[in-house]
């Protein structure tokens, strides 16, 4: 797995290791306290074959094992939404590191959103599946390091930031500072609530890494997969987004994009994992797990 490290700036600032896991395109953190090496892991994927319908977790374990060979304790298994594109590891991660899963509050209602798409009245209850749900502004301690929660809604309505000194873990806001931002056209997401999501993100300090959820490289001559870019540095540089570009213009360049845009291949598969945390759907009477597909919803 492509791997890299951007290392702490001093005192307060978190080493964050960074795993890109190449099937989904997902970016996958460890964010570490340096001074006494407790970690929180962010995003991380679990592996999917969709044809076979096949739920894995050997690219996890492997984050795992990288987490105790650098002496790691990790002490929150996080994620910033349900993902769409790809599975999360969650439930399991929990159950192997012992540590609690946490996620954003307002994924309760993204659960009852799906809940009416799948009609599937009972299948999600995040206050079950997960052990803290964050709200705007909710702060809780990493080692001897705070993390701060900003609720940044428009692609989905409930998505989450975390923010950890100078390091803050967009997932799907910013993209790579050479893309762009993120698609806002999933049930609940909203391009003018992207908007205002970046523009708070924004208003971080200058020097701020923005680690974001994804990345397709190549992108132009970059070959490798891009983990973060400062704020500065977004501010300056970023296509959507940068040079001061006003909610109008910003919001016709991104529906225009979304509306080329295909629906992830797994995406009904996946939230049906993800809102019950990363597990598969309750097993049916001969024990096994079944997915539900709408037809023609979308
Ligand atoms: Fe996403």
């Amino acid at each position: 797995m492509f791997h890299q490290t951007s290392p702490s700036r001093g005192e307060g600032s978190p080493r964050v290791e960074c795993f890109y896991d190449k099937p989904s395109g997902s970016c996958q953190y460890i964010v570490v306290d340096e001074a006494t090496k407790k970690g929180a892991l962010i995003d991380v994927v679990a592996d999917f074959d969709t044809s076979a319908a096949r739920l894995r977790h050997d690219s996890a374990q492997e984050i795992l094992d990288f987490a105790k060979s650098e002496g790691i304790e990790i002490e929150w298994v996080l994620d910033t939404h349900p993902h769409a594109d790809h599975m999360m590891a969650s439930a399991w991660l929990k159950e192997k590191s012992g540590a609690p899963n946490a996620i954003g509050d307002k994924v309760r209602d993204i659960a009852r959103l799906w809940r009416d798409l799948y009609h599937m009245p009972d299948a999600f209850d995040p206050d079950r599946d997960f052990d803290r749900l964050f709200a705007d502004g909710e702060s809780f301690a990493l080692g001897d390091l705070e993390v701060q929660v900003i609720l940044s809604p428009g692609h989905t309505l409930g998505s989450i930031t975390y923010v950890i000194g100078d390091a803050a873990f967009v997932h799907d806001t910013f993209m790579a500072v050479d893309v762009g931002t993120s698609r806002a056209d999933f049930p609940g997401g909203s391009s003018s609530e992207l908007y205002d999501s970046l523009t708070r993100l924004l208003a971080l300090p200058d020097e701020t890494r923005l680690f974001h959820g994804h990345d397709y490289p190549p992108v132009g001559d970059r070959k490798d997969p891009a983990f973060f870019a400062t704020v500065a540095e977004q501010k300056a540089d970023n296509p959507h987004v940068g040079a001061g570009r006003s909610r109008e213009e910003y919001c016709r360049i991104r529906d225009e994009r979304d509306a080329t845009l295909d629906l992830p291949d797994r995406m009904l598969h996946a939230l049906q994992v993800n809102l019950r945390g990363g597990r598969l759907p309750e097993p049916e009477a001969d024990g096994k797990s079944y997915f539900k597909i709408p037809a023609n919803r979308f």
